[in-house]
């Protein structure tokens, strides 16, 4: 392990992360856990992170269970085991913490899609409507927000807007489809999407469910409404988990990023599950800003504590309010990390 003093850490900014030369003879697993007492810090990673890193996490979940996790922690220092929003998210519910990501540039298409100067502009056309925003946004979305949502919770807390308040939902136009379908609630949609959960292919799923007519085929509901139609259960990561667990079904077409195939796998060793294949012939349904996250970069943020998220106050004052309620919503309607 080459030790860089810390003015090298310039190659932050422009790379992301800290591009040290790590001894590959280290035990990753080993240096982390011993890294994690001596710090006091947690690892909270999403389903969509690669295996390894799951592995050595001490929290593995979706959007809501993380946002939960990352405020009821009383750990020291919080390692983002995922993308920008969600360790933003985290550092809004800890202003007073280490907010840690293993690589800085771990965005999101979706968060990406909804520039926060843009929908302010669209959001004055509707001035009496509600914003409800999907967690996979920036900071700056969320001080444009009035309350979050999940793929787990977002049915409750559209049910929780009174029937006579018209509803902006952003960013995901498929989720926002999926959910004025589920509640009969007539919402402005922002048109963005996430490149992964877009590029599934209706025609080799037919061809699959075909070869495997007793699979069921899962989806997320930020795939496209042609892919959800033909859905046997639509949930979030962890929905997704659960019904593969409980479900008798031997087989599951997952139409979701690959990550999560890794818990489906090690809940149920026995059950075959196939990702549902991408339009093309390219890794398509494995999300690139997640995947930037390594167990290599993991351990220099942890030693070196940073990368860190840094956010203004103002943004973490005005944004934290969207998800402080989307949290109140979610304890009150049962749902506990
Ligand atoms: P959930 O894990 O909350 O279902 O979100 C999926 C996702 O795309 C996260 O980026
Ligand atoms: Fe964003 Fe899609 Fe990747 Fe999730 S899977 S982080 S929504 S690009």
């Amino acid at each position: 392990m080459i030790d860089f003093e810390i003015p090298e850490v310039k190659n932050l900014n422009r790379k992301g992360f800290l591009d040290f030369e790590v001894d590959p003879t280290l035990d990753l697993v080993a240096e982390i856990n011993k890294l994690k007492k001596e710090k006091k810090a947690i690892i909270l990673a999403h389903y969509y992170q690669e295996s390894e890193i799951q592995d050595v996490a001490d929290y593995i979940g979706d959007s809501l269970g993380l946002a939960q996790k990352a405020e009821s922690t009383d750990a020291e220092i919080i390692v983002f085991a995922g993308v920008h929003f969600m360790a933003e998210t985290a550092k809004m519910l800890n202003p007073h913490k280490k907010v840690l990501l293993p690589d800085l540039k771990a965005g999101c298409s979706l968060a990406d899609s909804c520039p926060a100067p843009l929908f302010k502009k669209f959001k004055e056309k509707y001035p009496d409507h509600v914003v409800v925003s999907y967690i996979n946004c920036t900071a700056e979305l969320k001080t444009l927000t009035d309350v979050c949502c999940t793929s787990s919770n977002a049915e409750v807390i559209i049910n929780s807007i009174p029937k006579d308040k018209g509803i902006i939902f952003a960013p995901d136009k498929n989720l926002g489809a999926y959910l004025q379908k589920k509640t009969g609630r007539n919402m402005v949609i922002w048109n963005g999407a996430c490149m992964v959960h877009e590029i599934f292919s209706h025609e080799k799923i037919t061809k699959l469910k075909v070869r495997h007519p007793e699979a069921k085929f899962i989806a997320h509901p930020e795939c496209e409404a042609h892919i959800l139609d033909v859905a046997d259960f639509i949930g979030s990561t962890s929905q997704l988990l659960k019904y593969t667990k409980e479900n008798p079904a031997q087989e599951f077409i997952v139409a979701t990023e690959s990550g999560i195939l890794h818990q489906m796998e090690l809940a149920s060793p026995d059950k075959l599950f196939i990702p549902a294949p991408p339009n093309n012939t390219c890794a398509c349904n494995d999300c690139p800003h997640m995947k930037r996250n390594t167990m290599e970069k993991l351990y220099l943020c942890m030693k070196y504590e940073l990368p860190e998220i840094l956010l203004e106050d103002w943004v973490i004052e005005k944004g934290k309010v969207c998800i402080d309620r989307m949290l109140e919503v979610s304890v009150a309607a049962g749902f506990k990390a």
